[in-house]
């Protein structure tokens, strides 16, 4: 009866309220998704495939799959997912579209507050037996203007908590209704002037060819000097050499950074630079969100297993 279990691949962590719920009637299998060659070799026997953002499921993956019915992922963007080559194989991919949108916006609040009052450099030096309180002063971020680029899920609940702190909000999304964002007394604007206009701006995109790149030198060249950048989004939204130039220069006051053109990284010119507070992939790092990611996209597999519908999260 063994053999008969769908087989479950499990390329990176996941909480352990999603394993619970996936039970006995299939056989978790577990494989490291960075690790190409055994990726390769393991996807070959899976019925599912359950990844969050480091594992690349591109066309050599689905390809290598033989009875694959379905890739899910433990979170919101699908950047790392090949999703027309997994539908060209009808190989149904599903997210978690919903599970970690709190937490993500609450670590872009919480990197504007840090990099706003130099949290990480005070505490370090702090550490170090330095007691430097004129080195270190801030922003409020009260009467200030917060610009949010992406007013999606995201950026709309960023928006919300910027305004419990007294922030003017603008925000640039082509796509989002006028009414929806006169009725969370956001201003839209074109992105140019959004950029001219904010003492801070965050970034709430998903990753497509029309948004990598969107704010790289020549955007950041026409922000207010002492803008602070922050972005909790994808890495190479905003081209990260230009942005450290720009916080380099003192253009740029500081920037708050989780996301890296390639992870994992080590090396960004960022991590140079006293006045970014940057941290790695975390927005979606907490219990809570882990936990929904989880269960979110094993129900959706026990789903697809079936054979039946999978609604939506
Ligand atoms: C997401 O797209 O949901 C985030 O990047 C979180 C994650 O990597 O799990």
């Amino acid at each position: 009866a063994t053999q008969n279990r769908p087989v479950v691949l499990l390329a990176e962590k996941l909480a352990p309220s999603a394993v619970e719920l996936l039970g006995t009637d299939v056989e978790i299998r577990h494989v490291d998704g960075t690790d190409r060659p055994a990726l390769l070799k393991e996807i070959a026997d899976a019925d599912a495939l359950l990844v969050r953002s480091a594992t690349q499921v591109d066309a050599e993956v689905l390809a290598a799959s033989t009875r694959l019915k379905v890739v899910a992922r433990a979170g919101v963007g699908l950047d790392n997912v090949d999703v027309p080559a997994a539908t060209a194989r009808g190989v149904l991919v599903v997210n978690a579209p919903t599970s970690n949108i709190v937490s993500a916006a609450e670590h872009a609040v919480a990197l504007l507050l840090a990099t706003a009052r130099h949290i990480p450099a005070a505490d370090a030096a702090l550490r170090k037996g330095q007691w430097k309180r004129s080195a270190y002063g801030g922003v409020e971020l009260n009467g200030k203007v917060a610009g949010i680029v992406g007013l999606g899920k995201i950026g709309q609940l960023v928006a919300q908590r910027l305004a419990a702190f007294g922030t003017r909000l603008v925000a640039y999304d082509p796509y989002i209704a006028p009414s929806r964002a006169a009725q969370l007394g956001i201003e839209l604007l074109e992105l140019d002037e959004l950029l001219r206009t904010a003492d801070m701006i965050s970034i709430h995109l998903p990753k497509t060819p029309e948004t990598q790149g969107l704010i790289g030198k020549d955007q950041l060249a026409i922000t207010k000097p002492g803008v602070i950048v922050v972005n909790a989004a994808r890495g190479g939204l905003v081209d990260e050499d230009a942005l450290a130039e720009a916080v380099r220069s003192g253009h740029v006051g500081g920037a708050g950074v989780d996301v890296y053109i390639s992870e994992p990284t080590t090396s960004s010119p960022l991590f140079e630079l006293e006045n970014v507070v940057a941290t790695p992939h975390l927005g979606a790092s907490t219990a809570e969100a882990q936990d929904r990611a989880g269960t979110d996209v094993a129900r959706s597999v026990q789903l697809a297993l079936a054979g039946e519908f999978v609604p939506d999260a």
